[in-house]
């Protein structure tokens, strides 16, 4: 590799012994792995066995994408690594305006404390893109990859126009060579379009191309990036390659056990991701189809889905059953893997994974229907408080959140849909503009429930199990139904006080 982004290997000595003083950035396994906070290293400290050095006193991280995954991901890196420098760069000014605030524009629990540390230290918030790729030594990409609306593949391919022009507008603004990192989530074998991008410059500029996706979920976006599972990492099996890699996975070392720092090629990092998050999704739409059948047999599946998960060979995590699964990676990485699948022949295997997706299409519409039915056959008129709009608890997101298409349906059928969220009130807005019927908001649950004909629980929170049950029913029309989507209340108390309950997956508890 040219230019001062000079990684340790053909540029040291043939003897062994490097031509310049390794002056290191980056520490290796002696690092303490405390989760206490940052602990600088400075030069003299570094231990002399550093992997991946790049000649120079700082590294300089850059991050285009300051969404979801792009700024917590940096925030922590930058927590993390006093001695790396990390720029975040966004087309979106107001949500980088955001960043630079207290009122972040993502809520994600410890996120603003991490942000805290960093902000204005090593971790700044820019638009100026062009300054922030020329100055970077690495450069993550995390801008979105949505599932394409039009042309070839609508509906279930990745668009990759925001990665491609990135690609462009990064040789554009590029002086030096530089490492550049997949971080948003791509069909496998994007980075051969991008290598050829990047490699076609005539300036003798050379960039390395790796796939470092993310793992962390929502909600959890902090721990999982402090203490991940694993961290994968996929290059070129060529020398430059694999040196790229050990300089990013050095990074991660500052915090994460080298024995979780996994090394593959980029096309297994690549297709890792997308498996990943099919196999997971798999999981839930399995329980949720076996949750229709417990209903009608009597068993429950929340006592089925704790038997099976005892197997220490199934395990017991995402075996919730639920009115479905949401968010913004499951459906589009499925999709995407369906596509990819067709696209190469496989009809069979592109079957097997639309499937999942179908399922939990089938769930959502399922539980509208039961509620249609438990409530003899109409809703039009009726006051329904839906309880959660959040895709899951401890976020603000919606993005495909199974109450959406709930709220749809319902609004459909001439419900009066009164929806409360603690945190996804503003995105709920957003997201039923313009749907037919009556919506209302409001962040109290009691105000939410009072008229209501029914409660339909659609997001985790752990406040609603604690709400006063007794209150919400004095305020609420005769018969009271309650349908609990995520299987979080106490059904038979609920009975008890003179609910209808009906949960999913369970035999209903009903008065009328
Ligand atoms: C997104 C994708 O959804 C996911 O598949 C991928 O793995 C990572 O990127 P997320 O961070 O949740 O995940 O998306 P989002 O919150 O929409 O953030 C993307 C950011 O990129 C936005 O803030 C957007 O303004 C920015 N962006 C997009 C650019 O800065 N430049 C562009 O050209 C396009
Ligand atoms: C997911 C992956 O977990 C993460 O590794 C990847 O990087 C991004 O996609 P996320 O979408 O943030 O993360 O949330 P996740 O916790 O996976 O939940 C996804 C959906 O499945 C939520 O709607 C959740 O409520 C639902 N779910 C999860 C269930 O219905 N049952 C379960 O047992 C688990």
């Amino acid at each position: 590799m040219a230019g001062h982004l000079a990684i340790r290997g053909e540029d040291w000595a043939k003897d062994g012994r490097p031509q310049t003083r390794p002056r290191g950035i980056i520490d290796g396994p002696n690092y303490p792995k405390s989760l206490e906070g940052p602990k600088y290293v400075g030069r003299r400290g570094l231990p002399s066995a550093c992997q991946g050095v790049f000649m120079k006193d700082r590294v300089n991280v850059l991050c285009i994408g300051a969404g979801y995954v792009g700024g917590p991901t940096m925030a922590v890196i930058a927590d993390r690594c006093p001695h790396v420098t990390v720029n975040v760069v966004d087309i979106n000014a107001a949500r980088i305006q955001a960043w630079q605030t207290d009122d972040l524009p993502i809520f994600e629990p410890g996120l603003l404390e991490v942000v805290k540390r960093a902000r204005g230290r090593n971790l700044f918030f820019s638009t100026d893109i062009e300054a922030g790729i020329a100055a970077a030594d690495i450069i993550f990409v995390s801008v979105n990859t949505p599932t394409k609306t039009f042309g070839e593949g609508a509906g279930r391919a990745a668009d990759l126009q925001y990665w491609e022009k990135t690609a462009r507008q990064i040789l554009a603004c590029s002086t030096n060579s530089k490492i550049v990192v997949e971080k948003s989530t791509l069909p496998v074998r994007t980075a051969e379009a991008m290598d050829r991008i990047l490699n076609s410059n005539t300036r003798g500029l050379r960039f390395e191309v790796l796939s470092n996706p993310e793992f962390l979920a929502e909600g959890t976006a902090v721990k999982d990036l402090e203490l991940p599972d694993r961290v994968l990492i996929g290059s070129h099996e060529t020398p430059e390659g694999i040196r790229a890699r050990k300089a990013v996975a050095d990074i991660y070392a500052t915090w994460v056990a080298r024995e979780r720092i996994i090394e593959s090629s980029l096309w297994s990092a690549e297709l890792s991701k997308l498996v990943a998050n099919a196999f997971l999704a798999q999981r839930i739409s399995s329980i949720n189809a076996i949750s229709a059948l417990c209903e009608l047999t009597e068993a429950d599946v929340d006592e089925v889905a704790f038997a099976i998960g005892s197997d220490s060979r199934i395990g017991p995590r995402f075996l919730k059953a639920s009115v479905g699964f949401g968010g913004s990676c499951f459906k589009k990485d499925i999709l995407n893997l369906v596509y990819i699948a067709q696209s190469h022949g496989l009809d069979e295997v592109a079957r097997y994974w639309e499937a999942v997706v179908r399922m939990n299409e089938w769930q959502e519409t399922r539980f509208v229907r039961r509620m249609l039915a438990a409530m003899f056959n109409t809703v039009a008129g009726k006051k329904i408080a839906i309880f959660g709009f959040a895709f899951k608890a401890e976020t603000g997101d919606t993005r495909e959140s199974p109450a959406l298409e709930v709220t749809k349906q319902l609004a459909a059928e001439h419900a009066h849909v009164v929806i409360t969220d603690p945190k996804a009130l503003d995105n709920a807005r957003i997201d039923t503009a313009g749907l037919e019927g009556t919506i209302a908001f409001t962040p109290d649950p009691y105000e939410a429930a009072r008229g209501a004909h029914a409660i339909a629980v659609l997001t985790e929170w752990n406040l609603y199990r604690d709400l006063d049950w007794a209150r919400l029913l004095a305020s609420m029309e005769r018969p009271a139904f309650v349908f609990d989507g995520r299987n979080i209340l106490d059904h038979h108390r609920l009975f008890d006080l003179g609910f209808n309950v009906f949960a999913i997956g369970k035999r209903p508890l009903r008065h009328v």
